[in-house]
């Protein structure tokens, strides 16, 4: 059983399952100190193996049933994805199958097994055309992985009774997951090592520590929300202006980040140009508040020193 008091929350006793656990938001989550809990993490490709880790593949669907019959969770938390924004675009048989048959698996089995659904969704949702966008503003993905999640998201919504759907936006952390770095990372390392980065100016996000992320769901589970939550950073910032800041706080050179637009870049989706989410309802309903960029940035370095000094 999952029993923890989050940052002066409510005390919670249940027990989750979180699919796609070997990413990035389930190293976040994994990496909270929590008591006297059960939470279960599933991969797919990249095995931790350590004995709360179960393969489940959420495109196979009697592995995913297998699954929630053996767990018997309170809680799923559905974040396994594609999340290659430019994979998608290239193989969209391959995007649909993970992101919206794979939410279908996972929506029709929690609900078989009683269990309710948080299910991860994205920023990319929007077209990005104003930003500082609300829970209910509407919906126009302009690539295959923002089609997919939405898609997800309608899935969730119309087949389980007990859902809640968050959308984060630019998840970093400490640790590579996956088997790749993050945004943070990338430019950590990169700036370490004394080289030119190039970063652009022109697409607005609010990015968000897996951490903070992971605390703000858990808070959700144990009060079992439902409804949809803008869970993010909360500052708006360019991706520009995120590596300045993350130079800043690490004590790295700025002048090797080098300003670009979107139209320098060899991207093979479209991206969003104002992505960056309001996070004022998260902010009313939980005790775990979004953290503001340099907060986060603060708590990123003091979990890599953390790490470094074990
Ligand atoms: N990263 C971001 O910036 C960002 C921003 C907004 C929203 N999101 C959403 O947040 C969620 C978590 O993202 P993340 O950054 O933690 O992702 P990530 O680090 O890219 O990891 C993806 C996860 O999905 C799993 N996965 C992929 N295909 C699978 C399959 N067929 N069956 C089961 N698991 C599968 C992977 O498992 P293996 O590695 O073991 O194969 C991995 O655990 C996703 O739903 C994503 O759409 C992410």
């Amino acid at each position: 059983m999952y029993s923890a008091r989050l940052h002066g929350g409510p005390v919670i006793d249940i027990k989750i399952l979180v699919t796609g656990g070997s990413g990035l938001l389930g190293a976040g989550i994994s990496q909270l100190e929590l008591k006297n809990h059960q939470i279960f993490f599933g991969y797919n490709n990249h095995n931790p193996e350590l004995e709360t880790y179960l393969k489940i593949d959420v495109t196979d669907n009697r592995q995913v049933d297998e699954a929630l019959v053996r767990v018997s969770p309170d809680v799923v938390i559905h974040a396994a994805a594609l999340t290659d924004v430019d994979r998608c675009e290239k193989d969209q048989e391959l995007a649909y199958k993970i992101n919206v048959e794979g939410t279908k698996n996972i929506v029709n089995a929690s609900k078989k097994s009683g269990s309710s659904l948080i299910f991860v969704s994205t920023d990319y949702v929007f077209s990005g055309d104003s930003g500082d966008y609300r829970e209910n503003d509407e919906t126009k993905p302009i690539n295959y992985y923002g089609l997919s999640k939405l898609l997800a998201e309608k899935e969730v919504q119309a087949t389980h009774g007990e859902w809640c759907i968050i959308r984060p936006s630019v998840i970093y952390g400490s640790t590579p997951a996956a088997g790749k770095v993050n945004f943070a990372l990338w430019i950590i390392n990169k700036l370490r090592k004394r080289e030119q980065i190039r970063i652009v100016t022109d697409q607005w996000v609010s990015p968000t520590l897996n951490t903070n992320l992971a605390e703000m769901i858990l808070e959700i589970a144990a009060k079992k929300q439902i409804g949809i939550f803008h869970l993010a950073g909360d500052s708006q910032v360019s991706r520009y202006d995120f590596a300045i800041e993350v130079a800043k706080i690490f004590d790295l050179e700025e002048s090797l980040i080098q300003p670009v637009t979107m139209r320098e870049m060899s991207w093979l989706a479209k991206r969003p140009i104002n992505t960056s989410l309001n996070v004022g309802k998260a902010k009313r309903y939980l005790r775990v508040k979004p953290l503001e960029i340099s907060e986060a940035l603060s708590h990123l370095k003091r979990e890599m020193e953390s790490k470094t000094k074990r």
